[in-house]
């Protein structure tokens, strides 16, 4: 079987077309981050313009690519949610308007299960029932899977996601949009020893998380070394980045240890963008080999949003028989 897969649920416009045979056969990905940039986060109607520009010939490109034809494709995937809600109706009704014209189905996917699953697409790839970190600019949580389609929300933030949190601590520091390989790109000449930042929620019982005292407790400190420095200093960025970067990791690997021990299981699954973070990475596989246990990513580049992730959930869902109707419906919220 092959479906294309169509992501436009914020700043990226991602389009994939996956093989059940043999995988991702094609991918292209247009960031929106240059448009975006300066005015320091995702401006919802730039966005959706910009979507509308550049997806048809995206999808041009991944069929050029993948030498495939319309007669081919056993199926589209579409981003319905969560996300702004204009940018995902640019995703959605390309999908439907083109599921019409081409007599396939086009089906919904939910963002979040595309992060999930995309692990799943690398070799060797975990095998459900595992755990799952979900870390991305709008989510942090920590989900058991069963199996592909049933999931249960272990815990999850209670207000700022981890990448919330690393752009806006990015914002505040003056490292630009996106925050978090920026704040990474300076922690890393950043003095160890000169902070130590709270690990916010890791001495009560449970999985949930909270990030939003720890971004206040950053903006004081930085207010603190700009006083003290009559600005910041580069050693002040450097430094606050380290300790706040290492705040984040600490916290997230806790959590996923307890997760871990609670559920008895011994795979963890981390996707999203903030699973590209390579300190992350490191702390998460020290905690693991110390329980027996695996971690698994997806690749690189398909760890922030992508096409490819959208098209295997999509095939995924196909599998289930989910139903598909040409009703352009999108959710900016929407539980996974
Ligand atoms: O999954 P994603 O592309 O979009 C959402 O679904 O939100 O994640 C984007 C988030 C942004 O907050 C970005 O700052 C964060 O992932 N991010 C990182 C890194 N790369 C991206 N955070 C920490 N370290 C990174 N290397
Ligand atoms: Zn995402």
């Amino acid at each position: 079987m092959r479906i294309l897969g169509i992501e436009t649920s914020c700043d990226e416009t991602g389009v994939a077309l996956y093989d059940s045979d043999c995988g991702i056969v094609a991918d292209a990905l247009y960031s929106q981050i240059e448009l975006h940039a300066e005015y320091g986060g995702v401006v919802p109607e730039l966005a959706s313009r910009d979507h509308v520009r550049k997806l048809i010939p995206l999808i041009k490109e991944v069929m050029a690519k993948a030498g495939s034809q319309p007669a081919d494709l056993d199926a589209i995937a579409y981003t319905a949610g969560p996300g702004l809600v204009g940018a995902l109706m640019v995703g959605a009704s390309v999908a439907k308007s083109l599921a019409y014209a081409w007599g396939i189905p086009a089906l919904s996917v939910h963002h979040m299960e595309g992060h999930l699953l995309a692990p799943l697409l690398e070799d060797p790839a975990p095998q459900a029932p595992f755990v799952a970190l979900l870390v991305s600019g709008g989510h942090t949580q920590l989900v058991n899977v069963a199996s592909i389609g049933q999931y249960q929300i272990l815990g999850e933030s209670l207000d700022d996601a981890a990448g919330e949190a690393f752009d806006k601590t990015a914002k505040m520091l003056g490292l630009g949009y996106p925050g978090g390989p920026n704040v990474a790109k300076a922690a890393q000449q950043g003095n160890a020893s000169r902070f130590r930042f709270p690990r916010p929620m890791v001495d009560r019982p449970g999985l949930d998380f909270s990030f939003s005292g720890l971004k206040t407790f950053t903006l004081n400190t930085r207010n603190k070394c700009a006083e003290a420095d009559a600005g910041l200093t580069p050693e002040d960025v450097a430094d606050i980045a380290w300790a706040f970067q290492d705040a984040v990791v600490d916290t997230l690997t806790i959590k996923c240890k307890r997760a871990l021990k609670q559920t008895g299981s011994k795979q963890l699954v981390v996707a999203g963008g903030v699973s590209a973070n390579l300190l992350l990475r490191e702390k998460l596989a020290d905690m693991v080999a110390k329980l027996g246990a695996q971690v698994f990513y997806p690749q690189l580049r398909f760890c922030t949003d992508n096409g490819a992730m959208i098209a295997f959930a999509g095939y995924q869902r196909m599998l289930a028989g989910q139903e598909a109707d040409l009703k352009v419906k999108v959710r900016a919220r929407w539980p996974m």
